[in-house]
């Protein structure tokens, strides 16, 4: 090679590394953008298979944001197990497949819910023996159906009243309360390396509520793992509001964690209608506070130990998406994107939480 090629060479090199460190500094170039997937920890929505089907423009945020996805409905027991010898399969399938194909991880959710019972549940007759065989039964099927594929489950929902007491559910009424260790021994079986967690909100309930809840929680929790039931997990729903505290937060996160087990923030949500004022409306100042609420709850999560953190799941994706308007019968905007796709500050909110 002649020298003057050499020198070229040199001269084009030293040039090119000149104007990318350049273009780093001054931000003039911005590098490939930012999506969730960046976070440094899994970072999930709810997801329902019918909007995944029919809306093109929920899809491609799905796909393109999230690193785990729980189904918001599909695998609850009235969908997926909806008469004694039928399974309906393709919605959680699809929900699946499209994570499998996109190198998702899938939680599952849920495989015992008091508020999920059918009809044929409650018109069931049979012994003490025909009913823990249900219990087993739908849960094996399930947890086997999708083994090797679903790295995690919400084994038992909500569990406790806000009072810390043991609901008195149909499970409760025909299985006695230690039935909740036994479904952990059921889709453990199934599953060995399936990571089994115990789902609840109002950890985060403050004293001024009552704390009883959070106790009554934490006491199973210690309780299932002491007793050598394979419990790996602790879900805490976080269906929360922007008026909530960071202390309570806090407080909810680092008692889960003292447990040792992994947490999920499972169900986020943070709601601006604290008032359940019919005709409230969205601003950019409620806006902003739902961000800095957003941003408080994944640093404090953040300060947990990593191999704790199982992740952050908000509950669905866009406000037009979400089950809180619904649910509390009046006008909210809850998660971080809008009814229009776009991303709302309590996105970028989520990055700045991890900003050490
Ligand atoms: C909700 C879904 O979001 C709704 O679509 C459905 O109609 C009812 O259930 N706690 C849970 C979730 O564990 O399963 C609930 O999801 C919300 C509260």
């Amino acid at each position: 090679m002649s020298k003057f090629l050499v020198f070229s060479l040199v001269i084009f090199v030293v040039f090119s590394c000149k104007k990318k460190i350049k273009e780093n500094v001054t931000g003039v170039k911005p590098t490939t953008e930012k999506t969730l997937k960046d976070m440094p920890f899994p970072f999930g929505a709810a997801v329902s298979a019918s909007l995944l089907r029919e809306n093109s423009s929920y899809k491609a945020i799905v796909i393109k944001e999230y690193s785990s996805l729980t189904p918001e409905n599909a695998m609850k027991f009235g969908i997926i197990h909806p008469a004694e010898n039928y399974y309906n399969w393709p919605d959680a399938d699809e929900i699946v497949a499209l994570a499998i194909a996109d190198g998702k991880r899938i939680h599952g959710h849920t495989l015992n819910w008091y508020a999920d019972v059918p009809v044929w549940v409650k018109n069931f007759k049979g012994s003490a023996q025909d009913w823990e065989n249900l219990l087993k039964t739908h849960i094996q099927t399930i947890v086997s159906h999708f083994k090797g594929k679903v790295a995690s489950w919400d084994v038992v929902n909500e569990a406790f009243e806000d009072d810390g007491s043991l609901r008195n559910s149909i499970w409760v009424q025909k299985l006695g309360a230690d039935y909740i260790a036994r479904a952990f021994q059921y889709a453990h079986e199934a599953d060995p390396a399936a990571i089994l967690f115990y789902n609840d909100y109002g950890n985060e309930y403050g004293a001024e509520y009552t704390s009883k809840k959070r106790e009554a929680i934490l006491n199973l929790v210690n309780s299932l793992k002491n007793r050598g039931i394979p419990i790996g997990g602790i879900g805490l729903q976080m269906h929360t509001r922007y008026i909530q505290t960071d202390a309570n937060i806090s407080l909810a996160i680092t008692s889960a964690t003292a447990t040792g087990l992994k947490v999920h923030i499972s169900e986020l949500d943070v709601a601006l209608n604290a008032t359940y004022d019919p005709a409230l409306v969205y601003t950019e100042s409620l806006g902003e506070m739902q961000a800095a609420k957003y941003k408080s709850i994944v640093k404090i999560y953040y300060s947990i130990p990593k191999s704790q953190q199982w992740g952050i799941t908000t509950w669905n994706v866009t406000d037009g998406d979400s089950w809180v308007p619904g649910f509390f019968n009046v006008p909210d905007w809850p998660l971080i994107f809008d009814k229009q796709y776009q991303k709302k500050p309590a996105y970028q909110a989520i990055f700045d939480g991890v900003v050490k």
